[in-house]
């Protein structure tokens, strides 16, 4: 059997740690000699209201299976507060799961400024200011490990669920700048598009399905994600949940190239061509934008019919 993970003298912040995915983080985490920080608000799925019972009594199993955590009660929208939580309990942050979220599903016809606005504070602007806190700390001791929660809604679209869609996709490109401004800092982030069986899913699943779709398969991706053993994991998104995990990556089809002229590069001629915009037979899996004065300096070998614009090495480009 390969060794066990071990997090001993690591501090994780877990953020929604009351219940789902959030408990199954912190609960693995307090196990393997982690110090976990149980944030919860305690509210309802929809975020109303608020109770400290939810954080308690996850911080009591955790400590009842002889692990160390403490309870924070604060909304993520206070982030600074929780991961004062975790200096002034045990001096150090190195693991952040921003993973507390709500729902407030409606169809776009019916939705409502507060719909929108109180999505966007919990999953948007809680992530931030949790990540906002821990980053000095992480850049100080020159580690830290992000996980940022996605959902396929974010990722996929679906119905009644504009707002929730927006914050989760969201997550996709803070996590990727996270891990580009983090990297020399040995600061990691990932996000995860998990799938599981709790009290936001309960509501929208059989309970046959609900059953092969327990917290505790998302942990051990997370758990990977997060070690200080994994050293070029950062910046990825996964879909992780029922045992099965998958990495997302970004697809460019190779396009179409018009010469920049007002004569041809016209709404009509990219119509006519709209078959080369939608070919993805020669994609490729970009991690950055595209090389316009690379297409551009290609497209002048191309026969004159189907040239594009004229371009100099300094990339000054020339019209033609
Ligand atoms: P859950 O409702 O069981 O857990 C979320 C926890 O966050 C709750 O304990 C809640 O009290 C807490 N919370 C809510 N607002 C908070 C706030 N402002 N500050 C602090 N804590 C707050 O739901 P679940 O399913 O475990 O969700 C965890 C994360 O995974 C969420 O971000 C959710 O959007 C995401 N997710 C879950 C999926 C699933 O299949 N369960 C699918 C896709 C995404």
């Amino acid at each position: 059997m390969a060794d066990q993970l071990r997090y001993d003298g690591q501090t994780v912040v877990v953020t929604g740690a009351g219940g789902g995915l959030g408990k199954a983080y912190a609960t693995f985490f307090g196990s393997r000699g982690a110090n976990v920080v149980v944030n919860d608000l305690g509210g309802t799925f929809k975020g109303e209201g608020a109770s400290n019972k939810a954080a308690d009594v996850v911080v009591d199993e955790i400590k009842a299976a002889g692990g160390k955590a403490v309870a924070n009660y604060d909304s993520v929208e206070f982030g600074e507060k929780i991961i004062d939580t975790a200096i002034q309990a045990f001096g150090r942050i190195d693991i952040l799961i921003n993973n507390a979220g709500i729902l407030r599903d409606i169809s776009f016809k019916n939705i409502k400024d507060e719909d929108w606005d109180l999505i966007m504070k919990v999953h948007v602007t809680g992530s931030y200011k949790c990540a906002h806190a821990a980053w000095p700390h992480f850049r100080k001791q020159k580690y830290g490990r992000i996980i940022n929660t996605a959902s396929a809604a974010g990722l996929f679209g679906n119905f009644g669920q504009t707002n929730y869609s927006a914050a989760k996709l969201a997550m996709v490109g803070f996590t990727e700048t996270l891990a580009k401004e983090g990297f020399k800092y040995n600061i990691f982030a990932n996000v995860i598009a998990p799938i599981a069986a709790s009290r936001m899913t309960e509501t929208v699943m059989p309970p046959e399905v609900l059953a092969v779709l327990k917290p505790k398969w998302v942990v051990p991706l997370v758990a990977n994600l997060v070690h200080s053993s994994n050293k070029t994991e950062t910046g990825s998104i996964f879909e992780v949940g029922g045992g099965h995990m998958a990495k997302i990556r970004w697809e460019r089809s190779k396009g179409l190239l018009l010469k920049a002229d007002p004569e041809t590069y016209t709404p009509e001629s990219i119509l006519k061509k709209w078959d080369q915009v939608n070919d993805f037979s020669q994609a490729d899996h970009p991690q950055g934008p595209a090389n316009f004065l690379e297409l551009l300096e290609n497209a002048q070998k191309l026969p004159p019919n189907e040239q594009g614009p004229k371009v100099d090495l300094k990339g000054k480009v020339v019209l033609v």
